[in-house]
């Protein structure tokens, strides 16, 4: 069974007078344990894409099945870990005390949650700032409790938004083991990032998507043939894909 089956989505938004169609016709099959990256340029749709896919935005059209699930089931998000691009956490509370507050929003057992909630902070490289405030975070220490929070409910299935910016090189290699270990314990993770070095790493199948539409999807050493990289691959294709219209 598929982890992610998205079919004919689309959705369009109401700008200045006319609406314009940011994800158009989005047909994806994601399976389970698989590490996805979702790639293209700024503005081409991806994070409405996964807004839509975890409930945060209503497609105009298509469907999304997770694990063979409405999207918008109760049962269906429990199952489900979000990281979004822009983590907002309250300022006054310490790492701590913010995993623990995202923690009590499911039905875990208080001693499993605390457990998992220090695991999680040691996990990210945050735990000798767990008692810190965030306010005093820098970007990339954001970035990785917004990683912990996405994993609080031991998710099957995790979207990550970006989760590599503003991360040192040492940070990034964190995150990226951590995935790989997700994929290990049989987890499905889709994430998105402009690093397409990382994503030709830790990635099993890639798709590219550009003004709203999907124009490239597969393994990244398969897309990257022929290509320096899947870097080079992306900018070619992308150049072509504006000769076109
Ligand atoms: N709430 C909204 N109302 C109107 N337009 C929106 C809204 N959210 C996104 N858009 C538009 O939808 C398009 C796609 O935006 P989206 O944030 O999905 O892009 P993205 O691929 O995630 O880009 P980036 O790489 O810069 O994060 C953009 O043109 C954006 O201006
Ligand atoms: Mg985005």
């Amino acid at each position: 069974m598929e982890a992610l089956k998205i079919t004919n989505l689309s959705k369009s938004y109401h700008l200045r007078g006319e609406d314009v169609q940011v994800v158009n016709d989005l047909s994806l099959n994601i399976k389970k344990g698989e590490v996805f990256g979702f790639l293209g340029p700024n503005g081409a749709g991806k994070t409405t894409t996964i807004k839509m896919i975890v409930g945060l935005a209503f497609p105009t059209d298509g469907e999304i099945k997770i694990f063979g699930k409405d999207n918008a089931a109760t049962t269906t998000k429990e199952k489900i870990g979000f990281m979004s691009e822009h983590p907002y956490f309250y300022n006054y509370l310490t790492g701590f005390e913010m995993l623990e507050f995202f923690g009590k929003l499911f039905p875990i057992d208080p001693q499993i949650r605390t457990k998992r909630v220090n695991d999680l902070l040691e996990k990210v490289g945050l735990g000798e700032a767990k008692n810190v405030p965030v306010r005093k975070y820098s970007k990339g220490m954001n970035q990785r409790l917004g990683l912990a929070s996405a994993l609080i409910n031991d998710p099957q299935i995790i979207f990550l938004d970006e989760p590599l910016d503003g991360l040192d090189p040492l940070g990034r290699r964190q995150i990226k083991e951590i995935i790989t270990q997700l994929k290990k314990e049989g987890k499905t993770v889709f994430f998105n990032s402009h690093i397409l070095a990382d994503v030709e790493e830790i990635c099993d199948k890639v798709g590219i998507i550009d003004r709203g539409k999907l124009i490239e999807y597969g393994e990244p050493k398969t897309l990257a043939k022929g290509s320096k990289s899947l870097e080079d691959f992306f900018v070619k294709t992308i150049e072509k894909q504006r000769e076109i219209i």
